[in-house]
């Protein structure tokens, strides 16, 4: 549903990445249940632009696992972007949304034979991989097909790791390719995923030297490659700072042209959560306020099975901005929170020790900013709890809908 509010005015001690548009006295208007998520689908464009300039002649294929409603897809494909799937479903929706397969690229390395095969015949054409097992599932179901290779390399700088699921090592890589040419298939690219929320620059100058070397080894078995995709992991703000997507890309673009023989004539990137976190804040309802052995605790409709899954997948947590709908939120004195979620099970409590209006009742709104990525997608009715209302403002042209 998109919503269209005037007359609102920004907070000034929000976050400074909060978008104006989502400011408390705007969603203060918005007449509709929580929890919901609302997205400004103006900063989503101001994010993609920014990026797209930060690395230019980088194809950019938005990682539809993120976030994938439909006016963020259509806002994405109105602006050039191409797309990223892992499975069919996500290729499905894709298609219903008017985007053709042939513009997007199949990275999960591991996929069940029967998406591939439906990808395949949807007119989809470049797979991922990190195995000889995927490789002979790949040219038996999509026979011919390009295929990119999956590196494994270092993410243990990221927040979110990935690489200890996928990844081939840079020592059988060549021999991948040339499997892959054997199998009939077109040895096509080289990825890599540096882990999701990743604030070291260098990740990405140590992939891509990776990918360089791979590369140079291929060259003398006669095979140039076409792509090579720096994959996903770039990082947005959510409580401490990040490096600009412009301090990023000046690592990235260095790296490209020393460390690579020769340009491939595709470059591409796969960002999901650079370009949706911060466009959105989630909106929960305080359901109820207690001292549990002396800590204050804080129930609100949205717990970690119904948007905020990502709260349980760091062994220190993983914080939020926060804001609520108290009038003089900044100049209110604070305590410290536990936040939980709705269900009847512990499991679903996201924050520890933070620090929230001490005036906090049942019935006030706690908002969870950054709350665009891996929220909805990850979102389940466990114990009869729906997923935030999924609400946006803003894109340029539209108008209200
Ligand atoms: C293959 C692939 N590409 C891109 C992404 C997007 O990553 P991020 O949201 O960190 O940019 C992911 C996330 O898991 C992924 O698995």
């Amino acid at each position: 549903m998109t919503i269209a509010l005037d007359g609102h005015r920004a907070q000034p001690r929000l976050p400074g990445h909060w978008p104006a548009a989502l400011s408390p006295e705007y969603l203060a208007l918005i007449d509709v249940p929580t929890p919901y998520l609302v997205t400004d689908l103006d900063t989503l464009v101001s994010r993609y632009t920014r990026f797209s300039a930060a690395l230019p002649g980088v194809s950019t294929f938005y990682a539809m696992k993120c976030n994938s409603t439909a006016e963020i897809v259509q806002t994405l494909h109105r602006h050039g972007a191409g797309f990223e799937v892992a499975s069919i479903g996500e290729l499905n929706a894709l298609q219903a949304l008017g985007v053709d397969p042939a513009e997007a690229l199949y990275s999960n390395p591991i996929k069940p034979p029967a998406h591939v095969a439906a990808a395949h015949a949807a007119g989809l054409w470049r797979f991922g991989f990190d195995s000889p097992g995927e490789l002979r599932k790949i040219a038996e179901y999509a026979p011919g097909s390009a295929v990119y290779l999956r590196l494994r390399v270092d993410d243990s700088t990221s927040v979110f790791p990935l690489s200890r699921k996928f990844g081939a090592e840079l020592s059988g890589a060549y021999d991948l390719m040339l499997l892959a040419r054997r199998l009939g298939l077109r040895p096509y690219g080289v990825t890599f995923h540096v882990g999701s929320q990743c604030a070291n620059p260098s990740a990405w100058r140590q992939a891509i030297a990776a990918a360089g070397t791979l590369m140079r080894r291929l060259a003398t078995a006669g095979i140039r490659l076409s792509m090579l995709n720096l994959g996903g992991g770039f990082p947005a703000r959510y409580v401490s700072p990040v490096p600009s997507i412009e301090d990023i890309a000046g690592v990235i673009v260095g790296a490209l042209d020393e460390l690579l023989p020769y340009r491939p004539e595709v470059l591409a990137a796969e960002p999901g959560r650079h370009l949706v976190a911060e466009t959105a804040v989630m909106a929960t309802t305080v359901l109820g306020r207690e001292v549990r052995a002396g800590e204050n605790w804080l129930y609100v409709d949205v717990g970690a099975y119904n948007g905020l899954m990502e709260t349980q997948q760091t062994v220190s947590g993983w914080r939020f901005p926060l804001w609520t709908s108290l009038p003089h939120h900044a100049d209110e004195p604070c305590v410290p929170f536990t936040v939980t979620g709705p269900s009847c099970d512990s499991s679903d409590t996201m924050f520890y020790g933070v620090s929230l209006p001490d005036s906090l009742e049942v019935g006030d709104k706690l908002y969870i900013g950054s709350a665009g990525a891996y929220t909805l997608s990850y979102a389940s009715a466990f114990n009869g709890f729906a997923p935030p209302t999924p609400l946006f403002v803003g894109e340029p042209g539209a108008g209200a809908r």
